[in-house]
């Protein structure tokens, strides 16, 4: 299977033979594809990346290595001085008293140097993996902002939360000491092991086995809690979605009196993932008790040999057991720190697991940049466009080519699923054509950068977003209005009753809550056809924008659309056909491809057309079920009647 950066440039590769594409058989595969998971050692350039994240030219880690091993080196150079003092192996000219001042200043001074490397290292160590966290937490959620809108698709979002929460956690808590305690380590062992060896050389031929015995062991460790913290870490993404989606649907869940078993699929995610938890700690004890049992083994063979098999002086002796002491507790502490520390580096392997992904187009591209009173006219001219959301997936949209008038009014209709909020899709290029052209007043949008294309129209989608925040906040997030300006756009939308007396009397200032759900369904639609009005751009696109506000309030909306915007191009969406019934002509789509484009009046005048059928099937209504049903199927037939002075729909209907 290409990668996803693969597949985004395949898709965006204009020209491309769509014959080719999407056996339909490949459907038969998920939606979703198993959270990836890295195999194998962790990557060095992950852990050249991650310093260099510390800051630029990995200067911090260098200083940290430099202050670590100083504070070392030092507290080994304090051990030798107090040799020194005990052996009074150092002589200052003048009495007794006078070397003893000597010898607890020097004592003193090499301690102090010592801590002042020891608080050195820790800032330097607070302020690198700070750094290095802020840098990567803000890499992975620029990078998130970048990525197409299928990579959504087939994401589930409790693996992206898991990112943002549990990785990051890792990687701001964990991850810092750890780093700091394996370079610690690192020294220590260094300064440990060099003055050992200059002590008693012959310790040397200890070190070469006793390295192999602890590196074995580390490596079955290794190898397995590295895999075990990868499961864990995959394991906590269905937890995080499956919360998610409880929290969203949980009216439904409630009314279906679902609660017990969501609760009890919860807690099974819980234990799925508890599975590796468990595991990697056992895991843990098991490296501990090795470790334990090699130190021992190794001090006790020591004390043996120097004292029953080959005996040798009481000092000697002591030397060797102590030496074998030390050295086998640095062994230890060398394993499980820089196992510790490529279990942790999991987080930031998760992190950056993204980078590689192919992101949306540019925000500019440089020599496409459009003129500043871009789109002048509002000409939409599209050519054999073919349009699919994945590779895998057969085109929506299936060679459609039409051309508008500059400022026309133009409604678009057909059965769901057709492809008209693709059409409106790929107008903002939120999901990018595998074939043909598209043109705004001449110029290519296809190549220009994705800033440049958004800003300049104005859409409305089908289901409008509201930000947790204020009215203002919503309407204007940029602060680049006036109050004015929003009344005036809230009035032309019917909203500014609404808002003037919302909860606290706060006008623009009124609380929105998450998700806007303190507002109706039909304000939401109404708001964000407000911040479409003030956008004030030549090309409008409403995808069923005012499919939940009611007959008399859209009549209005409909109303000032045609004079706020009688110099623009508008493009509606509606499946209430008298929303769209007053357009200047109508695109009927039908499977992907246009069936009908032309006046209502001329599509009405074809019965046998597929834009007629629609109008008989609203108005048929009209004699079934409910009142609203009927009130809205008379209004199609009325304005039908009024565009055409046929006869009554009611009277045709059988
Ligand atoms: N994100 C997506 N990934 C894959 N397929 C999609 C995606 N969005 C839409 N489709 C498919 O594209 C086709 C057209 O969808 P589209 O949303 O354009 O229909 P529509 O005409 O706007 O329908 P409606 O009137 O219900 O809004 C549908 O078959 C749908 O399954
Ligand atoms: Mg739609």
């Amino acid at each position: 299977m290409p990668s996803k950066g693969q597949s985004l440039q395949q898709n965006c590769s204009i020209g491309m033979n769509v014959q080719r594409a999407a056996p339909s058989l490949r459907r038969l595969g998920s939606l979703t594809s198993e959270e990836k998971r890295s195999k194998g050692q962790v990557k060095l350039r992950l852990y050249l990346g991650y310093m260099a994240a510390w800051g630029p030219l990995f200067l911090l880690p260098t200083v940290f290595l430099l202050t670590a091993g100083s504070e070392r080196g030092l507290q080994q150079v304090q051990n030798w001085w107090l040799s020194v003092w005990a052996s009074n192996g150092w002589s200052v000219a003048g009495d007794a008293a006078n070397q003893d001042m000597v010898y607890v200043a020097v004592f003193f001074a090499i301690g102090v140097g010592s801590l002042l490397c020891g608080l050195l290292r820790a800032v330097v160590m607070v302020i690198g993996t700070v750094r290095a966290s802020r840098r990567l937490h803000s890499q992975l959620l620029s990078k998130i902002m970048l990525l197409p809108m299928m990579f959504f698709d087939t994401q589930p979002a409790g693996r992206l939360i898991n990112r943002f929460t549990k990785d990051t956690e890792a990687m701001d808590i964990q991850l810092g000491p750890c780093v700091s305690a394996f370079l610690v380590m690192l020294s220590s062992a260094v300064a440990s092991i060099v003055v050992i060896c200059t002590v008693s050389p012959w310790f040397l031929i200890a070190v070469v086995p006793l390295g192999a015995v602890y590196w074995s062991v580390q490596n079955v460790y290794i190898k397995s809690s590295r895999e075990l913290k990868r499961l864990d870490s995959v394991a906590f993404s269905p937890i995080f979605n499956h919360f998610n989606e409880t929290l969203q649907g949980l009216s439904t869940v409630r009314a279906f009196r679902q609660s017990g078993d969501f609760a009890a699929k919860n807690l099974g995610l819980l234990n799925s993932s508890n599975r590796c938890w468990w595991p990697l700690q056992v895991a843990n004890r098991w490296l501990g008790i090795r470790l334990e049992l090699i130190g021992v083994s190794v001090t006790y063979l020591t004390a043996l040999m120097t004292a029953v098999w080959t005996p040798v002086n009481a000092g000697l002796a002591g030397l060797a057991v102590t030496s074998a002491l030390s050295m086998t507790g640095i062994m230890n502490f060398m394993v499980r720190q820089s196992a510790e520390l490529e279990i942790n580096m999991n987080a930031v392997e998760r992190i950056l697991e993204y980078e590689d992904e192919g992101t949306e187009a540019p925000p500019v591209v440089d020599d496409r940049r459009p003129p500043s009173d871009w789109p002048s006219a509002g000409v939409i001219t599209a050519s054999d466009l073919y349009v699919r959301y994945r590779e895998e997936l057969d085109p929506v949209l299936k060679g459609i080519s039409f051309s508008t008038g500059p400022a026309e009014k133009i409604g678009i209709a057909g059965r769901t699923g057709c492809g008209k909020s693709t059409l409106m899709m790929t107008l903002y290029r939120i999901v990018e054509p595998i074939r043909g052209s598209l043109t705004i007043d001449g110029q290519d949008i296809l190549d220009m950068g994705l800033r440049d294309l958004r800003s300049r129209l104005a859409l409305v989608p089908q289901d409008p977003v509201v930000f947790s925040g204020t009215i203002r906040s919503n309407l204007d997030p940029f602060s680049q209005y006036s109050d004015d300006k929003m009344w005036s756009a809230l009035r032309q939308v019917s909203l500014a009753t609404v808002i003037e007396t919302f909860e606290g009397g706060l006008g623009l200032d009124s609380v929105i809550s998450e998700g806007g759900n303190n507002l109706s369904v039909g304000q939401r639609q109404l708001l964000g056809l407000a911040r479409a009005l003030m956008l004030g751009s030549r090309i409008l696109v409403l995808d069923e924008a005012t499919s939940n506000i009611d007959n008399a309030t859209d009549e209005l909306i409909q109303a000032t659309i045609r004079t706020a915007f009688s110099n623009c191009t508008v493009l509606t969406i509606a499946h209430r056909l008298h929303t769209i019934m007053h357009s200047d002509r109508i695109m009927v789509l039908d499977n992907g491809r246009i069936a009908e484009f032309d006046t209502p009046k001329q599509l009405l005048k074809n019965p046998e057309g597929m834009f007629s059928a629609l109008v008989e099937e609203a108005s048929k209504k009209s004699l079934s079920r409910s009142k609203s049903q009927a009130k809205v199927a008379d209004l199609v037939a009325t304005e039908a009647q009024r565009v055409l002075a046929l006869p009554s729909m009611k009277e045709r209907a059988p």
